[in-house]
């Protein structure tokens, strides 16, 4: 089958990306590998949306690894408790273990000795399942321990990768790191990836001395892939398929969005998906598929901010429009923003955290998750995306 009929859009928006239409990330993809298959745990960190599960994906997807190692990939940004956390990692591995048959998977669910009798046989594909609800799981920390026993045991190093570990700071169970730390640190067949966006929570949970995973790991912060990289790889893709994209046009988009990586695959996809036969997507198409974008998200972006007070909404505005906002917390960022106090300034810059409209960075920097949210905050607040990108190639300039 010709690959255009198989992917009819190449800019992928999921992060399980095949590796042709994948880009780059050589260096990252190494150097994980290295680290874990080396048997060193690795706390891997970079703003939302910028490639941290397509990475882990990616590395996991290739031959050296797929043939050797038994992967699990387990997201835990919607658990809330230890409970959870076991829900979803048992999940994973009998999902993975239903690849290799009923013994397998009944193998594992045996090894919980804990959990005994809580099992049942799923009609639709005759395998056992692993449906146990959060009252069933009756002692987390020994059922825990089986896992990690199973794991340990099989035939195959493993490779665990925990995404949005920042998320176990949430449980209301304060041992829960201190529980997993504890075992972790005695395995010897498997590697841990953690990997999250929360800089500042992670940072405390890895680098401070009093938390269990003090310096437990190395560290890979994920840095935007490189313009000079992106641009040929979007370009190629078009070809590929017979469109043509001006180098300019992908350069505009990259700036005008920062590098943040799903922004710009979101705007590319678009861009491939809108162009007309016979014609070369320039800035402009670029721009009005980013506009498009954005006002499907009107009425969700609007919504929010109506649920915002006005000083947060005001430091809203005042943070898309500096793009990465420092020292926000100051007279001088409050006078030029019309922010009024630097005590309101505190409170709604917590609430917007909580909120998790915002993201604190490891220099106590601010900035907007959502890059197309930010476009449009802009553009609300009367400022134009050349703005954006003029204040852009000053900052290059100047840097
Ligand atoms: N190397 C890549 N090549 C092409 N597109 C990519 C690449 N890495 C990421 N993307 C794009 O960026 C999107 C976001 O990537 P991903 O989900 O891996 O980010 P993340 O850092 O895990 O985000 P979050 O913090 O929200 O979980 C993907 O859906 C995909 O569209
Ligand atoms: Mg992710």
């Amino acid at each position: 089958m010709k690959i255009q009929s198989k992917y009819p859009n190449p800019f992928f928006t999921t992060c399980d990306i095949p590796d042709a239409f994948f880009c780059d990330r050589e260096e990252e993809t190494d150097k994980l590998r290295r680290m874990v298959t080396g048997g060193n745990n690795v706390l891997l960190v970079s703003p939302r949306r910028m490639g941290k599960s397509g990475l882990i994906h990616h590395l996991f997807n290739q031959e050296d690894i797929s043939s050797k190692y038994y992967t699990f990939f387990v997201d835990i940004y919607a658990t809330g408790s230890l409970d959870e956390f076991i829900q979803k990692l048992g999940r994973e591995i009998v999902t993975k273990l239903s690849g290799k048959g009923f013994d397998a998977v009944a193998g594992f669910l045996r090894a919980l000795t804990s959990l005994k009798g809580e099992f049942s046989i799923d009609p639709s594909t005759g395998m056992p399942s692993f449906s146990i609800g959060i009252g069933e799981i009756k002692h987390p920390q020994t059922t825990i321990d089986e896992i990690f026993n199973y794991l340990e045991d099989a035939d195959k190093p493993c490779i665990v990768a925990i995404d949005e570990f920042q998320q176990i700071a949430n449980y209301e169970q304060k041992n829960v790191e201190a529980v997993l730390r504890s075992k972790i640190q005695m395995m010897r067949n498997t590697a841990f990836i953690f990997s999250g966006s929360e800089r500042s929570i992670l940072s405390q949970m890895f680098f401070s001395h009093s938390r269990p995973f003090y310096q437990s790991t190395s560290m890979i912060s994920l840095e935007p892939i490189g313009r000079s990289v992106y641009v040929p790889f979007a370009q190629k893709l078009f070809e590929i398929y017979g469109k043509q994209i001006a180098s300019k046009a992908i350069e505009d988009t990259y700036d005008l969005l920062q590098g943040y990586t799903f922004f710009i695959q979101r705007t590319m996809n678009e861009a491939f998906s809108l162009l007309p036969a016979e014609e070369k997507c320039d800035t402009a198409f670029a721009f009005a598929c980013i506009d498009g974008i954005i006002s499907t998200n009107d009425g969700l972006y609007k919504e929010i901010m109506a649920s915002l007070t006005p000083n947060q909404r005001a430091l809203m505005a005042s943070i898309a429009k500096e793009g990465t906002a420092f020292n926000i917390m100051s007279e001088d960022f409050a006078a030029r923003n019309g922010l009024g106090s630097v005590s309101s300034i505190q409170s709604s810059v917590r609430a917007l955290l909580k909120k998790q409209l915002i993201t604190k960075g490891l220099d106590k920097e601010y900035y907007l998750d959502d890059k197309f949210m930010e476009l449009w905050l802009i553009r609300q607040y009367g400022y134009s995306p050349s703005f954006r990108l003029d204040q852009n190639r000053l900052r290059t300039r100047t840097n």
